[in-house]
């Protein structure tokens, strides 16, 4: 019988070791229905104890005893070095290789005007400027005639552009939006207007859709060197601030009198290069007093406010600012030119 009992434990111990891993954990299960279970064949040795002697009952009871033991021991440690194993298997195969390069997602950013154009606006609205937006499609009535510019008058021809009827046409400056907010509000008005606007010019310096940002102040006592004081301070924050400004005399229907506003070469800081021609100086926008004509046109008390406007173009600023050459490079979106920027 003793033998008998051994065989069984050595079937059972090899049976268990058998077990490759934790998909046989149901195999290891059937192994001990196999011979702890109801029928199963160590409990069946326990069942012929009756036939054994009485003398050797004790020792044959312990044997069963220990084999049952070995064998419950044995299966749980192999379960639990199975789940050990699986555990680090899985670790080895799931692994990361940080030091594969990553897959890159390219990153967008901002086209160097729209950075101009928020840089601008920011500098502007420091200064307590509302930006107002206005249509890109605008009547004859705001784009010219409020603008002291009437219909079939030679002024027209500074701006001529694209109409889309007798009373429609593409803006050709964002001055339109200067008349729309004086009409629907009294002063004081210190507004930006920025926008696209069109005009037939195409050249390296000329584009015929480009950018504006146009600003104006409306209130009593507003004099030219309020005009001069706000460029002044704009053209500092925008370029340096060892920047100077000077006035040329120009002329605008809507301003009287008319400035163009030079700033000091922000590459050679004035002394002359290839970006100011040698010159020093850099045309950078149009302004002046507004024209009372026009706030008369507005509804606005001439004899009781004044005002200054001005214009500027976002693709020539741009251009001085990163001294770039071309303008229609601005408009081409390669974008190992954008890249650059960012
Ligand atoms: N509207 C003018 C232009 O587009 C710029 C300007 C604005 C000039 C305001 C003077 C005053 O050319």
């Amino acid at each position: 019988m003793e033998g008998r009992i051994k065989e069984i434990l050595q079937k059972a111990l090899e049976l268990i070791e058998d077990s490759e891993n934790l998909e046989n954990l149901e195999k290891i299960q059937q192994i001990r229905v196999q011979f702890l279970g109801k029928n199963g064949e160590l409990t069946n040795v326990l069942r012929g104890m009756k036939d054994v002697a009485p003398e050797l009952k004790p020792v044959i009871g312990k044997f069963v005893n220990q084999a049952r033991d070995e064998i419950t021991n044995r299966i749980e440690t192999r379960i639990a070095e199975l789940t050990a194993k699986s555990i680090e298997q899985k670790l080895n195969s799931e692994s990361v290789d940080i030091t594969l390069s990553s897959k890159r997602n390219p990153k967008g950013g901002l086209h160097p005007c729209s950075i101009v154009i928020n840089e601008i606006l920011g500098i502007f609205t420091q200064m307590g400027f509302q930006v107002k937006q206005g249509p890109e499609v605008e009547t004859d009535f705001f784009n010219f005639q409020t603008l002291n510019i009437p219909k079939d008058h030679p002024a027209r021809e500074m701006q001529d552009t694209f109409y889309i009827n007798d009373e429609l046409l593409l803006r050709t400056h964002t001055s339109p939006m200067q008349a729309r907010t004086m009409i629907s509000q009294q002063p004081p008005i210190r507004i930006v207007n920025p926008g696209k606007v069109y005009r037939p010019d195409d050249d390296a310096t000329h584009s015929p859709m480009f950018q504006q940002i146009e600003g104006l102040v409306v209130d009593k006592g507003i004099t030219l060197c309020d005009l001069k004081g706000i460029l002044e301070t704009f053209a500092k924050a925008l370029f340096n601030e060892n920047t100077k400004t000077r006035l040329r005399p120009s002329f605008f229907p809507f301003t009287e009198p008319s400035v163009e506003v030079d700033v000091t070469c922000a590459m050679c800081g004035g002394k002359g290069c290839r970006i100011c021609k040698g010159t020093g100086w850099i045309e950078i926008l149009g302004a002046g007093i507004v024209n009372p004509k026009v706030l008369e046109n507005c509804g606005i008390d001439s004899n009781i406010y004044s005002g200054f406007a001005f214009g500027l173009g976002i693709e020539r600023i741009t251009m001085i600012k990163y001294g770039i050459p071309d303008m229609r490079i601005l408009f081409d979106n390669d974008i190992r030119f954008l890249k650059q920027f960012n």
